[in-house]
Order: C-alpha cells, then structure tokens, then sequence
C-alpha cells in the first residue's frame, strides 16, 4: 500500500478510494475465507447496550469478526496494522488497534445512510472497506455512498468491485449501502484510539 498516498488523501480530503492496493493471492485467500463456513456469519446489530438490536429494515448484512488464529485472516490484519504504523507516523493520529468484520449482503440487502461513530462511543477515527466481488456489474446496484459532512450531498459512490478499498474519517462521512441485487462481499474495519 502506498501510505504516503493515503496519508496525503486523508489530509487532503478526509477520505480516499483505491483500485487495488492489496496483492492477488491476499485477495484470493480473503475471497476464499468469506465462503469457507457460511455458519460463522450472523445477523449484524444496530446501536449498543439496551438499545442494541437486529434491524433487517436498517441494515441487512450478516457478519463474522475476523481470527488472528485462521492464516488468511491474520495476512490481512498484519497488512492493516502496518498501514496503521505508517499512518500514526505520518500523521500522528494515534491509532491503537484495528478491528474489522466479514459481510455479506445478501441479494435484497442494503444498509441505510448512517455514521460509524456511535453515540457515547468515539474511538473510532477511520474506516475501511475492502471489497471482495468477482465480476461487478453496476446492475447489481450495492454501491457505497458516501456523503459530505452535512449528510446533504453525495461526494463519492463506489463500486463494490473486487479488490477495491475506501478509508475514510469514520466520524466526518455519513454513508450508505444501495440495496444489493447479488451477493455482495467485504471486509470493513475500523482503526481506533484507545480509550472510552
Ligand atoms: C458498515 C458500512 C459499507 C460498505 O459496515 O458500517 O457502512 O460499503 N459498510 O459495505
Ligand atoms: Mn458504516
């Protein structure tokens, strides 16, 4: 990864897309571990403590947490931590760890416009999402929208498409997934700070 690329981006504008910046053979291996036991994945939940519950309506992706136990999984984490090195020297954001889930949208699942900084809960500073999908037609819809700061306008839409990677200010961004008419695959992650 070019981390004087990202870093530059993310200083710039907060945000940035890459076509490609992870090897083939991660890719594979990735794409591989998201089919390997559909058993893993369960029905992702909104909000936190009491509040928190499954909402098909607000958000339709089952999950599965990444195992630094399984190889494939600990190539991409080892990968995503030596971003998180590069970008705590370039620019001194202080990031302490990085936590990040398989999903899978199935065909008729979305997710509505949201923030991933929940309320009470401000430790995450950037996103990530990799993008796991083999042959992405724009038919499929399931494109991510990303909207400035004001939640008013759309600043980018990105495709879904195999080995595609967006970071973002986690709090900055508002965004959501457009309902997917295919199975839609990815990683997304969060670098954090320590703390609350
Ligand atoms: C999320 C999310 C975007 C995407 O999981 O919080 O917004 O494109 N994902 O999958
Ligand atoms: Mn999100």
């Amino acid at each position: 990864m070019d981390i004087a690329e990202i870093s530059k981006q993310l200083e710039d504008t907060g945000y940035i897309v890459l076509a490609k910046p992870l090897a083939d053979d991660l890719l594979e291996k990735l794409f591989a571990r998201c089919q390997d036991d559909p058993a893993r994945f369960h029905a992702a939940q909104v909000g936190r403590g009491a509040a928190k519950r499954e909402i098909g309506s607000i958000r339709g992706d089952v999950i599965d947490w990444l195992d630094a136990d399984n190889s494939s999984d600990r190539i991409y984490l080892a990968c995503m931590d030596e971003l998180r090195l590069g970008l705590n020297a370039a620019l001194f954001l202080g990031l302490f760890d990085y936590e990040c889930h398989y999903a899978i949208y199935e065909k008729g699942a979305g997710y509505a416009k949201h923030s991933d900084v929940l309320q009470g809960k401000k430790n995450r500073i950037l996103t990530t999402v990799l993008y796991l999908n083999k042959d992405w037609q724009a038919a499929n819809g399931g494109e991510l929208v990303v909207y400035d700061p004001t939640g008013m306008s759309v600043i980018a839409r990105v495709n879904p498409a195999f080995g595609t990677m967006i970071i973002f200010l986690s709090e900055s961004f508002p965004h959501e997934v457009l309902t997917s008419l295919a199975t839609r695959r990815s990683i997304t992650g969060w670098f954090r700070v320590s703390g609350s």
